[in-house]
């Protein structure tokens, strides 16, 4: 009996293999969930998502996050499924146009920036805004957003999605409050330290501050492995209370002003 033994969720965002959502899928499938799997029309083409789901013996169910009636159609389409309203949700789901054409933050396009915050911020309102109306989740459900410290600290080259991450945030503590009273549905945030994925190494200097954050975390950098063994955690029944939380998953990161690693790089100078 593994920790989501009897759970039925819905997983976005699982593009390949190195997509955070794909290590969640293997892990929840591992503790004993069933799920299905959706993903923008587009990037079922361009991605991998039928090898999980074959692995996962789990549907695929097409959905563009920003649009609310193809969430309405998942919704039913994933209860039918499972045969039963959802216990969990992962929304892992993030892009920025203005990031991708490497535009920089002083010279932003505005019709990039709308899209950024719809994909990656409004998309998380708008699935829970459809599911609260259907009455679609489970007493006690989980749904767990990912995030990034830009939403609380400047990193230039992180653009409009710093704005996008932290209005997701803000969605999970204020729907958290709704849906929480409605339902005792729970919402959170799981902020994760850079990650080698399609979305992490679109962002220009990756590679870089990927060893930076590494040398700064005490515990180094939290892989996607980890990241999904967390996001099950807060799937699973012991973390009942958990709600309207941005949670850092990040090896110590957020609290750590400068490592000796760092240090010792500047003693010649
Ligand atoms: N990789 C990192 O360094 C890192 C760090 C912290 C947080 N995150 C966050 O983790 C989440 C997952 O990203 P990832 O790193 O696994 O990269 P990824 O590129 O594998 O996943 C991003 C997913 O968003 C999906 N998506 C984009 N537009 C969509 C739309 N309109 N409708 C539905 N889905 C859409 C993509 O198809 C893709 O599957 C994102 O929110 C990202 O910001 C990533």
């Amino acid at each position: 009996m593994g920790i989501l033994s009897g759970k039925r969720g819905i997983i976005f965002g699982a593009l390949d293999e190195n997509s955070i959502a794909w290590k969640v899928a293997l892990e929840a499938k591992k503790e004993g969930a069933i799920f299905t799997l959706s993903n923008a029309p587009v990037a079922l083409r361009l991605g991998t998502i039928n090898e999980l789901a074959t692995l996962c013996q789990s549907v695929v169910i097409p959905a563009d996050a920003t649009n609310t009636d193809d969430l309405d159609k998942l919704f039913d389409q994933s209860i039918a499924e499972l045969g039963g309203k959802i216990d969990f949700i992962l929304h892992s789901i993030g892009m920025s146009p203005n990031v991708r054409k490497e535009k920089p933050y002083t010279n932003l396009n505005y019709d990039f920036y709308l899209k950024s915050l719809d994909i990656s911020a409004l998309s998380l309102h708008k699935i829970l805004q459809v599911a609260y109306q259907k009455d679609a989740i489970n007493e006690y459900g989980s749904v767990v957003a990912l995030s990034y410290i830009a939403a609380q600290r400047a990193f230039p080259f992180y653009g409009d999605m710093a704005e996008a991450k932290a209005a997701l945030e803000s969605i999970a503590r204020n729907f958290g409050y709704h849906y929480g009273i409605k339902n005792k549905v729970r919402i959170n945030t799981v902020s994760q330290s850079p990650t080698a994925t399609t979305a992490g190494s679109g962002v220009k200097g990756f590679d870089k501050f990927f060893k930076f954050a590494d040398q700064i975390s005490p515990l180094g950098n939290a892989s996607a492995e980890d990241c999904a063994k967390y996001c099950v955690s807060l799937f699973s029944d012991f973390t009942r209370m958990v709600t309207m939380q941005n949670l850092f998953h990040d090896g110590g990161f957020s609290n750590t002003g400068i490592s000796m690693n760092i240090m010792e790089k500047f003693e010649e100078i």
